[in-house]
């Protein structure tokens, strides 16, 4: 598995990637415009894992200040539990931590029990809870949980 810094050009292939890996049901993903829009934001970072040269996941985080916030992260559900969504969890904190981040927040779905076994093996913890903060399918809104981890 290779990575790199995602670019403009990776965009389609990426929002691809979302509609995918998210259940459109829950609102979670982002479409193509809105991941552009973020990455040409100050203080973003966006990390692609590649296979055969093929996008297998990505996270994308953004840097406030002392904090940082996980915006996204999301593997190809056709190499989902291999590992990947762990290693490019890993590689985000660490470089958060190494930059002099002090803490790292994201939210997610109070049901998404995928993402929360990830965070929280990661060592994320809860840290406050966000009610009807996903608008899903027929405008259906789901709570997120915020989580939080210290370097
Ligand atoms: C969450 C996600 C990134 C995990 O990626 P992954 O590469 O499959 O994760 P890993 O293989 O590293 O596994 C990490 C842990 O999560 C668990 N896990 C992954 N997907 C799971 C699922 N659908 N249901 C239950 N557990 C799941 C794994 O079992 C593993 O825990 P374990 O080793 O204790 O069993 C991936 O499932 C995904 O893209 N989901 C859709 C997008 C999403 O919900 N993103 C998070 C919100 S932004």
């Amino acid at each position: 598995m290779l990575f790199r810094t995602v670019t403009i050009d990776d965009v389609p292939a990426l929002a691809a990637l979302m509609s995918r890996a998210f259940d459109a049901r829950y609102g979670e993903g982002w479409n193509g415009s809105q991941l552009l829009g973020t990455l040409a934001m100050p203080g973003t970072r966006s990390e692609l894992a590649l296979i055969d040269a093929a996008p297998a996941g990505f996270t994308l985080t953004r840097n406030t200040g002392e904090d940082c916030e996980l915006l996204l992260i999301a593997v190809d559900p056709d190499r989902g539990g291999q590992g990947i969504g762990t290693e490019l969890l890993r590689r985000s904190t660490e470089f958060a931590k190494h930059s002099g981040i002090r803490r790292m927040f994201l939210e997610v779905r109070s049901g998404n029990t995928g993402a929360l076994r990830l965070y929280e093996r990661r060592g994320f913890v809860c840290v406050g809870q966000r009610k009807d903060y996903y608008v899903g399918e027929n405008h259906l809104r789901f709570d997120a949980i915020t989580m939080a981890l210290s370097f």
